[in-house]
């Protein structure tokens, strides 16, 4: 959108081209001459202002009031004219910035330009309060694709306002408060059987197990549960899976990669109408597919509450339909609302329990240690509860190290934008700047973390960091962000990673794939969640010969 900046200027251009008199040709290559010299000395003089054009831009109309205020400026990269630093988001953005930071000893906070967007990033606990915890801070900036996949009407990216906090108390009653999270349980219990099972048979005569494939699809099958009341088999052959799952996966699979992905024309506008990705044009073709699948599931909820149960509430998309006054949601939002669920919940446990294993399969010593412990609290006879969770001191000490080796979001996924000028770290920064906190850096920085390369399980049990809170109370290891915007499921969250992998752990033993081109290998790619590179594959030994029996049971 134009800003006044902008419009003055170009008022400016038109008014020399009148008073030139362009109507004869050399007068109008002169005057395109000096358009483009002007052009380019703005671009200069925008770029040369430390974070680069977006800054610049900002700073030259503000210079006057932040000079008389002695405003410093947030050191960062310029990057180039008129892009800035676009590159710096691509690939490991998380890494890049962290070095990028370093070299410019920007490591508290930094300021950088994707194209037109004034970005912030900090990597210090006490700059990272400052924002996640800040009012300033409670929005968040909205990409094409959120827009386009109608995200904007879902929790995580509608504005801060009375909308969002109707959703975010709604989804905190009835999905993710502690009674609720205990409500769940036996469902959460069904799928770790199937798991189990899902694991058993794929691996049965040393075959190698790609546990991702298992993982995604417990995860997902977990949330279609809670969300659509949807009870799915754990398929692992594709020809013998529903249609509806597969296509389940397709929209989700389609989903994923259109919002993890840096969109030009968020930062270009003028670039918007090429749609040169074909960002828009995949967005509109997913958005009739998903309205489909999700609304034909809200029709039949609809009809049975008519039918015989109009209070009955069984699961999340009842929840919805039960809202009445200001509360109720058209069907627009709702699809949005729970959409946007089925997307949370599905990647990020899956991705954070691959870690796990992976770190466990490399580290088999560590591995003992959690069988030894899951020996002691649960024993041979019986399975795993998730009352035993509070027991198991030790696999939480892991998933802790792993949720700070390797965060899910190591940007925290989804930034915030300032909604007015406020000051970070003694910086003033404007309105409309998009901040984000690097988690990854900070839980990297060997001054918050010794030797913090090292997977140390041992520094959450006894040492300083002992007592860590991972629930966003402590900037040092925050992987579900911090204040008003941040994870609403991830008392859910972790009740599922630990009680998941304590069950696959009770029962197997995983070891490296026995061919060396399959080893662990701990390379990321960063799409919406920070995901291991190279699928993890495993070879499993049962640790007690009653499994199969126990599965072929009550493995529904
Ligand atoms: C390991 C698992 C998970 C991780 C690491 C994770 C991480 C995050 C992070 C970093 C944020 C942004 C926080 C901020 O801006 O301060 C977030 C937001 C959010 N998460 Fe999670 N999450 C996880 C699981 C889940 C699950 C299971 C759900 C729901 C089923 C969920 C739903 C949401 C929603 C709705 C938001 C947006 C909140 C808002 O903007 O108000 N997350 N999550």
């Amino acid at each position: 959108m134009a800003t006044p900046d902008d419009c003055s200027g170009w008022l400016l251009y038109l008014s020399l081209a009148a008073k030139c008199g362009v109507d004869q040709p050399h007068r109008l290559v002169g005057f395109l001459v000096v358009c483009a010299v002007a052009c380019l000395v703005t671009c200069l003089l925008h770029w040369c202002v430390p974070g680069g054009p977006a800054w610049g831009r900002w700073w030259w109309t503000r210079r006057g009031k932040l000079l008389g205020s002695g405003g410093a400026v947030v050191p960062g990269p310029r990057g180039l004219p008129v892009f800035g630093s676009m590159w710096l988001m691509t690939g490991l953005a998380h890494r890049k910035l962290a070095a990028v930071a370093r070299r410019l000893r920007a490591t508290r906070l930094m300021a950088f330009s994707l194209g037109e967007t004034r970005m912030i990033v900090a990597a210090h606990p006490d700059v990272a309060r400052e924002i996640l915890g800040s009012p300033a801070f409670a929005d968040r900036p909205i990409k094409e694709t959120a827009y386009g996949l109608l995200f904007h009407r879902a929790i995580g990216f509608a504005p801060h306002g009375a909308y969002w906090r109707a959703l975010r108390r709604v989804a905190s009653t009835h999905l993710f408060s502690p009674w609720q999270v205990a409500a769940s349980a036996p469902q959460r219990a069904v799928i770790a059987r199937q798991m189990v099972r899902a694991v058993a048979s794929s691996g049965r005569g040393g075959d190698v197990v790609v546990v991702r494939q298992v993982l995604r699809r417990a995860a997902l099958h977990n949330v279609m549960w809670s969300v659509f009341g949807r009870r799915y088999e754990l398929e692992m052959d594709p020809a013998r899976e529903s249609i509806e799952t597969r296509e389940l996966r397709t929209l989700v699979d389609e989903g994923y990669d259109l919002l993890g992905k840096l969109n030009w024309s968020d930062h270009l506008p003028w670039l918007a109408r090429f749609d040169l990705q074909g960002t828009r044009a995949r967005c509109a073709r997913l958005v009739p597919r998903v309205n489909r699948f999700v609304g034909g599931i809200i029709d039949e909820h609809r009809a049975k509450r008519d039918e015989d149960h109009p209070s009955a509430v069984a699961d999340f998309t009842d929840v919805l339909l039960s809202l009445e006054g200001d509360d109720r949601l058209a069907e627009s939002d709702m699809i949005a609302v729970l959409w946007e669920m089925v997307f949370r919940g599905t990647d990020t446990v899956a991705v954070l329990i691959e870690w796990v294993l992976a770190r466990l399969v490399l580290h088999p010593q560590v591995q003992d240690r959690v069988h030894d412990e899951l020996d002691r609290v649960v024993g041979p006879g019986r399975a795993v509860t998730e009352s035993d969770a509070s027991s198991l001191v030790y696999l939480h000490a892991v998933i802790k190290e792993v949720l700070r080796l390797h965060p899910p979001g190591p940007l925290l996924s989804w930034a915030r934008l300032a909604t007015s000028d406020v000051h970070v770290d003694g910086f003033l920064i404007p309105a409309g700047t998009t901040a984000m906190v690097n988690m990854w850096s900070i839980t990297h920085d060997p001054e918050m973390w010794a030797e913090p390369n090292e997977f140390r399980p041992d520094r959450f049990i006894d040492s300083a960091t002992a007592d860590v809170n991972v629930m966003g109370s402590d900037l040092r290891l925050a992987p579900f962000g911090s204040g008003r915007r941040s994870c609403p499921g991830k008392s859910l969250a972790m009740a599922t990673v630990a009680f998941w992998l304590a069950t696959l752990l009770h029962k197997f033993d995983l070891q490296p794939a026995s061919d060396p081109a399959r080893a662990v290998d701990l390379s990321e790619v960063l799409r919406l969640s920070c995901e291991m590179a190279e699928p993890l594959a495993v070879t499993v030994k049962p640790r007690r010969s009653d499994y199969a029996g126990e599965i072929d049971t009550d493995g529904r």
